[in-house]
Order: C-alpha cells, then structure tokens, then sequence
C-alpha cells in the first residue's frame, strides 16, 4: 500500500510530536504492508506556514532516525494545503506539491465550503496544478448532498477518502457518505490521514471491508494503484 497523506514529520503541525512517535508509527504502517507515505503536513496562512528548508531539514533528520531503527520505508514530502485566493504564490515559493509531481494536496473549511471554492481550484488548474481534495466524505456539504461530488470531478479535482471513514471512525453520517461515494466511483484513492498512533492502522482495515464488499481489483486501484501513478506524476483517470 501507498499512504498519501499523513502527519508524520514531526512537530511541524498537530500530527506526530517527535521523532520517536513519528517511528512507532511508520513501524506500524510496516507491519500493514505500507511500503510509501507521503508526509503532508498542513499548510495554513497565519497558523501554520513550515518553510520548505526547515521541512527537508526535518525530513532529512527523520530519515536517518528511521535508518538507524532499521525501518525501510520510502519517505516523500508534500503538503495538506488550506485553500486561499492566490494560494499558489505559497505553493511555488514553498514548494508544496507532493515532490516531483503537478500534485497537491488540498483541504478547506469541513462546515462549509467557501463560495470562492470552485475560482480557487480553478486557478490551480490553470497553472498546471492538479489538486487533490482531502476526505470529501467529511465535509457537511458533500454530507448534504454527495452528488456534488460529481461537480467537482467534472472539474478535474481528484477525490481521496480517509480510510477511517469506511470504519466509522469520523461518524455514520461520514461513514455513510464515503460508502456512498465509493458505489457511485466518485473516490480516486483512500489514505489515512494519520496524526497519531492508531490502535490498529485503518488502511488494512478498509482494504478488507473495500474487497468484501466490492472486489480486490478496486481496492488494489485506489489503495496501490493510482497513488503510485500520482507519485510518477502520471495521468489518473477521473472516470471509471
Ligand atoms: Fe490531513
């Protein structure tokens, strides 16, 4: 498995606190057959604004931690980027793209969506950008109303669930909506979102429930395959 999106480099945003913390955790991804994760801490104007240097810097410190555990993972730097107008002023100067690809990680406000939403994105596209919105599950308009997922594909926004909200772990009104999604293909990839520790890691979790339920081959898609096409910067497709 690829993990996305996670709070794992340490003490950057209100995911991993250390160094160690940031290890039992990767050590747990391991043993559930994760082989890269993308840290992807939150980028918010006014609360938190890591700059790129201290970010490699960090990176660079977690990855000889890791080596010195004996864990062997592949670590990769993104960001979760609050949308803003003009946001991509930071995402160039700062370097917030998922590394080495047109990719970005984006979220915004989970109790309504800022009427501006559709302007940003958008904007993003047209530099090159292709944004992908983090658990739409979880926000109350997609709760309301999940065809509205469908408008934001049409538009070329990649969708990507938690893998908690198959298992209930943001509440059934969330739990419901992603199932919902996933019946009607509007979820491109799942990741977990994780900050801290997990009793036990929920991308194995959802890989079994997503198989039971539907089939391998669609867990394999959006749990393997399009987050490795997303880490080669290649084409995934909106529509399947
Ligand atoms: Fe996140």
């Amino acid at each position: 498995m690829i993990d996305l999106h996670t709070h794992l480099l340490p003490e950057v945003d209100d995911g991993s606190d250390s160094l160690e913390e940031s290890a039992s955790i990767i050590a747990q991804m391991l043993e559930s057959g994760v082989s890269d994760i993308v840290l992807t801490p939150h980028f918010v104007r006014g609360l938190y604004q890591t700059t790129y240097a201290l970010k490699k810097s960090k990176l660079e410190q977690l990855n000889s931690f890791l080596h010195d555990q004996a864990l062997s993972v592949n670590i990769i730097l993104g960001a979760e980027i609050y949308l803003e107008p003009d946001i991509w002023r930071e995402i160039e100067e700062e370097h917030l793209e998922i590394a080495g690809t047109d990719y970005l990680l984006v979220e915004t406000g989970l109790y309504a969506f800022p009427g501006n939403l559709y302007e940003i994105l958008s904007g993003l596209l047209k530099r090159g950008f292709k944004p992908i919105l983090a658990h739409p599950e979880r926000y109350a308009d997609i709760v309301r109303q999940p065809q509205l997922a469908e408008d934001l594909i049409q538009r070329d926004i990649i969708l990507q669930a938690n893998s908690g909200s198959f298992l209930g772990y943001y509440g059934r009104e969330v739990q419901k909506t992603v199932w919902e999604m996933i019946k009607n293909r509007f979820i491109h990839l799942i990741a977990s979102d994780t900050h801290h520790i997990w009793d036990s890691y929920p991308g194995s979790q959802a890989a079994s429930a997503i198989s039971k339920y539907f089939n391998n081959d669609l867990t394999r898609l959006l749990m393997v395959d399009n987050p490795r096409n997303i880490l080669s910067n290649r084409r995934i497709e909106l529509s399947y």
